[in-house]
């Protein structure tokens, strides 16, 4: 009996080893690492994502990483010619009308063809900045991100993990005061959710306002480092 209980607990781990090597050498993945802050060096959503890749790389060494960074596209607010070749059926766009949708069916295939997206994001006057916005604009696509087919809103980005790593001046969290202020994490909660991404990750670095006043970066980032790199480990 208790043999056979330890021949039972053995299988069980071979065959659980068997499916994490699997999962880990069999599949090549591909990561979409998009940037949202205009400060490069200096900013810390970008020093996260960055060790982020890092880590995902080492643990999918197979794995692909498109880089998409939203300071360096440039991308126009959505016109009302947009809005019009958006919502004509594509076997009816005209040349005009294709060209209009070029950088949001760009900025599409980069979603569609990746697994798993990491996203930094600084928070700006309480929201996601504005490039980040523009972005969204594009890549919320009716037919193709999201639908309403039968009458009720169907996202259409499923099977995707995406990890938000937001970084804030202040410290919004849960029951202190400023918690309200926070549309960051709120927003893309939704909007993601809206087209099917919702195996959603927040990781937020709060109060970074501090390494303007002579707190020492390195310490400061150690610990939401850590937390970062074990994420991209995990995941
Ligand atoms: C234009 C601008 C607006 C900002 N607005 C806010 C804000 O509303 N609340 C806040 O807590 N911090 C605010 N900050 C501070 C940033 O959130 C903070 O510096 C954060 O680290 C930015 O991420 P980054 O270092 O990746 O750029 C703002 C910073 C900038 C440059």
């Amino acid at each position: 009996m208790r043999k056979r209980h330890v021949l039972d607990l053995m299988n069980r781990h071979m065959s659980i080893k068997h499916q994490l090597s699997h999962r880990r050498f069999s599949h090549t993945s591909t990561l979409l690492h998009i940037n949202s802050s205009p400060l490069y060096g200096r900013s810390v959503s970008r020093q996260l994502t960055g060790a982020f890749v890092t880590q995902w790389k080492s643990s999918h060494p197979d794995g692909t990483v498109v880089d998409r960074d939203l300071n360096a596209t440039s991308i126009s607010p959505i016109a009302a010619e947009w809005v019009g070749a958006a919502y004509t059926p594509e076997e009816a766009r005209n040349p005009q009308q294709k060209e209009l949708l070029a950088l949001s069916d760009t900025l599409l295939a980069e979603l569609e063809q990746a697994d798993e997206y990491v996203f930094g994001v600084p928070m700006h006057n309480f929201g996601v900045p504005t490039v980040l916005k523009l972005w969204i604009d594009q890549i919320a696509r009716v037919g193709r991100t999201f639908s309403y087919a039968d009458g009720t809103p169907k996202g259409l980005l499923t099977g995707k993990k995406a990890t938000f790593i937001i970084a804030t001046g202040g410290i919004y969290d849960a029951q202190t005061q400023m918690a309200s202020f926070n549309f960051v994490e709120p927003y893309l909660r939704s909007v993601f959710g809206f087209l099917g991404v919702t195996d959603a990750t927040f990781l937020t670095t709060g109060g970074t306002a501090a390494l303007n006043y002579g707190q020492d970066r390195d310490a400061f980032l150690a610990p939401h480092l850590q937390v970062v790199q074990s994420h991209a480990q995990t995941n």
